[in-house]
C-alpha cells in the first residue's frame, strides 16, 4: 500500500437502530476507510450512552444489535477491529486524567450540553434527567476514546465537528503543559453530513423520532416518507445550479431530507428530474415519496437479510467482544501509561 496507514476511529451510541444519518454520515466513510487498508477502531459507545439515562435500559442487548447492524452494513471483522467501549475501561481513567486540565468554562461552551441548558430554561421536559456531571463531561470521554488509540482520523457527521476539535484542543493543552504525548487528530472536514429529520427538524436523530432506519421494512418506510410535511407551497428554487450542495439549503428541511435522501440513493438522473419538475412548478410531492421510498426499501433490502441471517449465539457473541477487546487494550494501556508518566504520577504499579 503506497498510501500512509492512518489510524481510524469512530464510535455509535447502542441507543436505538442506525438512521440514514448514522449511515450517510458515519458508517459509510467507516466501511470506505476500511477497504483503504487502514488501522480502524469501531466501537459501541455504551458509555456515552448513559449520559440520557433515566431508567435501566438492557445497553448490553441493544449493544449486540448494534453489532449485528454494523456487520449487516459491511463492517468487517476481519479487517476492523469493532468493540465495545465498556470493555475498554482504561478509557475511564484517561478520561479522568484528561478532566483535570479541562476547563468548565470550555466545556460549557459545548452544543450538546447548551442545547441542554437552552431546554431547561425554557422548561421543556428533561425526562426526569437533567444537566449531569457526565453529560458536561461528554467532550471529555469522547477524547479519551480518539486519543487513547492515537487516532489520526475520526470519521463523524457534523453535529460532532465540535467534539472532535474540542478533543484536539484538549490533546494540544495537554501536550503543550507536559510534553508531546498525544497524538492530535485532524478536523473533521468540511463536507461532513448533516441530514435533516423526516419532521423537517435540521438533524436526524435518535432521540427525535424522526429517523429513517436501515432495518425499516418497505411498509415502514412508505409510511413514513408519506408522512412528511410538504403542503406549504416551497417557492421559487432560488438557484440554477442543479448540485445537491446549492439547492438542497435552500429547501424547507422535510423536503431538504427527501432530496438528500433521493441524491444519495438514486441514480443522479433521478434526482435531476425532481429538481427540475421543482424548477418548473409541476406537482410532484406523491411522486418523489413514492420513488424515493423505493430506492430506500431497495437499500435497506441486503441489511436486513443479513441482520436476519446473523447468528445470535450468546456465546460467540461475547468470545467476539473478548477478542476485539484484547485487540485495542495493549496500544490504549500504552497511550494511559505514557499520561500517567508525563504528567507525574508514574506508572501503574497494578498493572506492572
Ligand atoms: P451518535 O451515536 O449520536 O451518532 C453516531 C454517528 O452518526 C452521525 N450522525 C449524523 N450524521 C449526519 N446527519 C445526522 N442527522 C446524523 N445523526 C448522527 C454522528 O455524527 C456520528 O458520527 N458522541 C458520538 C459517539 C462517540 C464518538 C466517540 C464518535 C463517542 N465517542 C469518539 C467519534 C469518536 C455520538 O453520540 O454519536
Amino acid at each position: 500500500m503506497s498510501q500512509k496507514q492512518e489510524i481510524i476511529l469512530s464510535g455509535i451510541r447502542p441507543t436505538g437502530r442506525l438512521h440514514y444519518g448514522n449511515y450517510f454520515g458515519a458508517v459509510k466513510a467507516f466501511l470506505e476507510l476500511q477497504e483503504k487498508g487502514h488501522r480502524c477502531y469501531y466501537f459501541i459507545a455504551d458509555y456515552h450512552a448513559l449520559t440520557t439515562i433515566t431508567e435501566r435500559v438492557d445497553f448490553y442487548r441493544q449493544t449486540i444489535d448494534m453489532l449485528r447492524t454494523y456487520v449487516a452494513c459491511g463492517l468487517d471483522p476481519v479487517k476492523s477491529v469493532i468493540y465495545r467501549q465498556s470493555d475498554l475501561p482504561c478509557t475511564a481513567e484517561l478520561n479522568l486524567l484528561l478532566g483535570m486540565i479541562t476547563n468548565i468554562g470550555f466545556l460549557e461552551r459545548g452544543t450538546t450540553y447548551k442545547d441542554k441548558m437552552t431546554k431547561l430554561a425554557a422548561n421543556e421536559n428533561m425526562e426526569g434527567n437533567p444537566l449531569s456531571f457526565g453529560l458536561l463531561g461528554y467532550p471529555v470521554l469522547m477524547a479519551s476514546d480518539i486519543l487513547i488509540v492515537r487516532a489520526n482520523t475520526v470519521p463523524v457527521g457534523d453535529d460532532q465537528r465540535q467534539h472532535v476539535e474540542m478533543a484536539m484542543d484538549i490533546a494540544q493543552k495537554f501536550n503543550s503543559r507536559f510534553g508531546e504525548t498525544l497524538t492530535i487528530p485532524k478536523a473533521v472536514s468540511r463536507n461532513a453530513l448533516r441530514l435533516p429529520g423526516l419532521d423537517g427538524a435540521a438533524k436526524m436523530g435518535k432521540s427525535d423520532n424522526n429517523t429513517l432506519d436501515l432495518l425499516d421494512d418497505p411498509a415502514t418506510v412508505l409510511k413514513k416518507i408519506k408522512g412528511v410535511q410538504t403542503t406549504t407551497d416551497p417557492g421559487p428554487l432560488g438557484t440554477d445550479s442543479d448540485e445537491p450542495e446549492d439547492v438542497i439549503p435552500l429547501l424547507p428541511h422535510s423536503l431538504g431530507a427527501l432530496y438528500r435522501l433521493l441524491h444519495l440513493l438514486a441514480p443522479k438522473d433521478v434526482y435531476l428530474d425532481f429538481v427540475g419538475k421543482y424548477r418548473r412548478g409541476e406537482k410532484f410531492y406523491g411522486t418523489l415519496k413514492t420513488t424515493l421510498a423505493e430506492h430506500v426499501s431497495k437499500f435497506n433490502a441486503p441489511i436486513i437479510e443479513r441482520f436476519n441471517a446473523a447468528g445470535n449465539d450468546e456465546e460467540s457473541v461475547k468470545e467476539f467482544l473478548r477478542e476485539n477487546a484484547k485487540k485495542v487494550t495493549p496500544v490504549a494501556l500504552e497511550t494511559v501509561e505514557a499520561v500517567r508518566q508525563a504528567m507525574g504520577i508514574g506508572h501503574s504499579l497494578y498493572r506492572a
